[in-house]
């Protein structure tokens, strides 16, 4: 197929404002009633990108729309957090695949990475999606990483308490070189990249940061999003020092005791395939495995 046989036109905005947000989602849901997956957390992510995006990470983030007439056909969307990649989910309507559109939206998110001159484009995968994994195939992308999402199904028992000593507190930008240094501490990436990306979630629209001190040290950190009700946990660290001492397990189940508390429904998380500690360590405060994606890498340049 080329470009001229190809229906339809692409609109690119910063963010989904109230003229292409209801239409994206519902794509999203025509998506999921035909693939059989549960809408629920994609839509979370479409509805986050109505929001301000912070200054940091504008040229990472564009929304990319596919229009057949006056019809939203196709969506990609790309998520930036600071660092020298960028993520990308695509989806388009069932009754217009296989007509050129994923790989005219894919094709458009690589160059969204290669103008933000990141290193790579990740492009996000669900295990089951054949055609996700064929159209990647065809644009070359090689296997990074997988990660599964898990969702709360049992709420941890305690009370109010931390435990252990432990005190939480919000973050706030002052705070976003002691995150950049727990972070950076805890996962691969430099400090500075850390930062980045908590600088980029603090003051973000229902997003919240926890910064976990012990005898006035500050030991560890935890990042929620909440949006229409649900939650997803990420950003989650212990301080290598402080870690096999429980820390983890207490701030976890703590944080999901409160979010439940609240009314908040689904809890989810995503941990990588290979991290069986800390897929153990969710599973024992009550997560369990629900989708695995495939993180399939882009080089850019
Ligand atoms: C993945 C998805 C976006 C593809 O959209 P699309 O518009 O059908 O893709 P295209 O028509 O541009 O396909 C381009 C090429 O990818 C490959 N491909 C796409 N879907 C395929 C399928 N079901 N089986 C085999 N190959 C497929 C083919 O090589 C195709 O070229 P061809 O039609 O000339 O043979 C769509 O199937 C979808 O929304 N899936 C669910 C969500 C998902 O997996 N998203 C991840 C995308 S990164």
């Amino acid at each position: 197929m080329t470009s001229a046989d190809r229906p339809g036109h692409l609109v690119t905005t910063a963010t989904l404002d109230a003229r292409y947000l209801p239409d994206v989602m519902a794509l999203v849901e025509r998506c999921a009633s035909h693939d059989g997956f549960d809408a629920g957390a994609d839509e979370g992510f479409v509805r986050a990108r109505s929001y301000p995006v912070p200054p940091e990470i504008v040229r990472q983030t564009a929304d990319l729309i596919w229009i057949v007439g006056d019809k939203v056909v196709g969506y990609a969307g790309t998520y930036g957090f600071g660092r020298d990649e960028i993520e990308v989910v695509a989806v388009v309507d069932p009754e217009w695949r296989r007509r050129g559109i994923g790989q005219a939206l894919i094709n458009e998110a690589i160059g969204v990475g290669n103008r933000a001159e990141v290193g790579r484009v990740l492009l996000v995968v669900p295990r089951f999606s054949v055609g996700g994994h064929a159209l990647a195939e065809r644009v070359g992308a090689k296997r990074s990483h997988s990660e599964a999402a898990m969702v709360l199904r049992d709420v941890p028992l305690g009370g109010d308490d931390l435990g252990l000593g432990l005190v939480a507190r919000i973050a706030n930008i002052s705070d976003v070189a002691v995150l950049g240094e727990i972070g950076s501490s805890a996962f691969d990436g430099s400090p500075d990249e850390a930062s980045a990306i908590s600088r980029s979630s603090i003051g973000a629209i229902g997003r919240t940061i926890f910064l976990i001190a012990k005898g006035g040290e500050d030991v560890g950190m935890v990042s929620i999003a909440v949006d229409h009700g649900a939650a997803s946990i990420a950003g989650f660290a212990v301080r290598p020092e402080h870690q096999g001492k429980g820390i983890g397990r207490a701030v976890l189940r703590w944080l999901v005791r409160r979010l439940h508390g609240d009314g908040i429904a689904p809890i989810t998380i995503e941990v990588d395939v290979t991290n069986d500690r800390a897929a153990g360590l969710y599973r024992d405060c009550g997560f369990r495995e629900d989708r695995i994606y495939d993180y399939l890498a882009v080089a850019t340049g």
